[in-house]
């Protein structure tokens, strides 16, 4: 553990804290008739345009079970960036490959390196997964198409709290709470992931250098914070609320109590260990060599 990072550990206990004391008000608030008025008005669910797509095509579960694959890796090379431990080895870009530029390459921890190679497959699935959405019309599902949005969310996320869910099928649509978060994920946290993190690299141009590094490295870090905030509640919510059920939307592609999404969900973290095992420094610097030359 680094000592730069210590400080972060904190927001364990404090988020802890804060989750009892705000299901307690969550409780209260619901016993109030104005509360309960409010959510027989807007019980979570938006309406849904006439033709949205129904169920989760398997392009989207292959890339909803990539995306968590990559995500583990590249947070954990992250966090060996970050904490400020010499790093196993180094490696530099031999100048006579596909990419050759006027600049000679700089030298890169391992660390980095396996970073900027797993973001550019993250990036590529997230692109393809975006791409895909438009194409197939999956995106009238994520997308929020009217401000009523906000209410329901609100009135999803009280009910959450309480502990007392509200009732919905995410196999036909997804209550306003997860439009809202899913919809912010992708797409709002992961271009900034994107855009924060390519400041940070050694291809950003000379001529946007005023974007001050110091901050922007600042806001990369709290980016990562959300992803793992976020996936921390959604695993919670979607394990709180009909494991069955829900992993066999998105690892099985259907919409039934069977055993098999949990089946194929768990092999998909077997593969995430094996990922992470694999993933040693004497792996990742002969896979390294390939493209460059290594420095210890
Ligand atoms: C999407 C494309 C991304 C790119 C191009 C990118 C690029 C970079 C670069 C260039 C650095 C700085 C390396 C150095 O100090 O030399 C870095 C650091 C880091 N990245 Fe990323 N990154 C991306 C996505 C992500 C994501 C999705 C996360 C986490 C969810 C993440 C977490 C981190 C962390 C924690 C650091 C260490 C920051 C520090 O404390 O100095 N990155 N990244
Ligand atoms: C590895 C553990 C994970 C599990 C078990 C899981 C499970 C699920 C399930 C069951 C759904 C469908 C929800 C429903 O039917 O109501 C879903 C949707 C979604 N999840 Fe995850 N998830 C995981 C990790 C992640 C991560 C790490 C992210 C991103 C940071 C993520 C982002 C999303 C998004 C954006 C959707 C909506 C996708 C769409 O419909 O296009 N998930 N997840």
């Amino acid at each position: 553990m680094t000592r730069r990072w210590t400080p972060l550990l904190w927001l364990i206990p404090i988020g802890l804290v804060v989750l009892v004391a705000a299901v307690l008000v969550a409780q209260w608030m619901r016993t109030l008739p104005d509360i309960q008025s409010f959510i027989v008005d807007y019980p979570g669910e938006t309406e849904i345009p006439p033709g949205t797509p129904v169920g989760f095509p398997w392009w989207l579960q292959w890339q909803h079970a990539l995306n968590a694959f990559f995500l583990l890796l590249i947070v954990r090379t992250g966090w060996q960036i970050g904490s400020g431990k010499r790093p196993p080895s180094f490696w530099t870009r031999r100048n006579d490959g596909v990419i050759r530029t006027k600049n000679p390459p700089k030298r890169h921890s391992i660390h980095v390196w396996f970073h900027l190679v797993l973001d550019a497959l993250w990036v590529f699935n997230g692109v393809l997964y975006w791409v895909l959405l438009f194409v197939s019309g999956q995106w009238l599902r994520l997308v929020p198409m009217s401000w009523d949005v906000v209410p329901h969310a609100l009135s999803a996320f009280i009910q959450y709290l309480s502990l007392d869910w509200p009732v919905h099928n995410g196999w036909i649509h997804y209550n306003g709470l997860q439009l809202l978060m899913y919809g912010f994920t992708v797409f709002v946290a992961a271009p900034l992931a994107l855009f924060t993190g390519l400041r940070l690299s050694t291809i950003w141009p000379r001529a946007l250098r005023w974007v001050p590094e110091k901050p922007t490295r600042t806001l990369h870090v709290w980016v990562m914070l959300y992803f793992i905030g976020f996936t921390i509640l959604h695993v919670g919510l979607i394990f709180a609320t009909g494991a069955l059920r829900n992993l066999n939307h998105m690892y099985g592609g259907r919409d039934d109590e069977s055993w098999i999404g949990l089946v194929v969900f768990a092999g998909s973290l077997v593969v995430m260990i094996v990922g992470w095992v694999i993933a040693r420094p004497a792996v990742l610097t002969r896979l390294a060599a390939l493209s460059g030359t290594i420095r210890r």
